[in-house]
């Protein structure tokens, strides 16, 4: 009786973990594509932009020797430096207040939306 039960088992027990694996797989793939996406908005961003213009200009091109262009600058970068600004760890008398005020979710759609401009 009990010798019966391993041999039928043995085939849907490999399925099903080989099917569990591919749902784990798929859940991890989905994850981390999706996840940026939900994470960013380039048009809340915009909106929130109105805080940079006066230094970095309109669409992010500074019109002062010493305030850098935002336009096109790359994503990672950016979140990075916004963060360090926030977080006191670059330090800039005009940055720093304006950065402080931002929240992750600010810093992600600031750098999605300064990024995604091309001239
Ligand atoms: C009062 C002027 C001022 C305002 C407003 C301002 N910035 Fe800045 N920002 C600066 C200056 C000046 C620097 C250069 C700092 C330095 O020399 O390290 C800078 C640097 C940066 C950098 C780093 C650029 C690089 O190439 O390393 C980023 C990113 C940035 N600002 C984003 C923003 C964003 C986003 C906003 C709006 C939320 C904003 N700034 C508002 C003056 C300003």
């Amino acid at each position: 009786m009990n010798v019966a039960f391993p041999v039928p088992c043995a085939p849907l027990a490999r399925a099903f973990s080989a099917r569990t694996g591919l749902v784990l797989v798929a859940t991890l793939v989905l994850g981390l594509v999706s996840a940026p996406a939900s994470a960013q908005d380039a048009a809340a961003g915009k909106e929130k932009s109105v805080a940079c213009v006066a230094c970095h200009g309109p669409e992010g091109v500074s019109a002062n020797r010493e305030w850098p262009n935002l336009a096109g600058q790359k994503f990672d970068y950016m979140v990075k430096h916004l963060r360090k600004f926030r977080d006191g760890i670059r330090n800039d008398p005009l940055m720093e207040p304006v950065a402080r005020t931002l929240t992750d979710k600010d810093i992600n759609d600031l750098a999605a939306y300064y990024a995604a401009i091309r001239h």
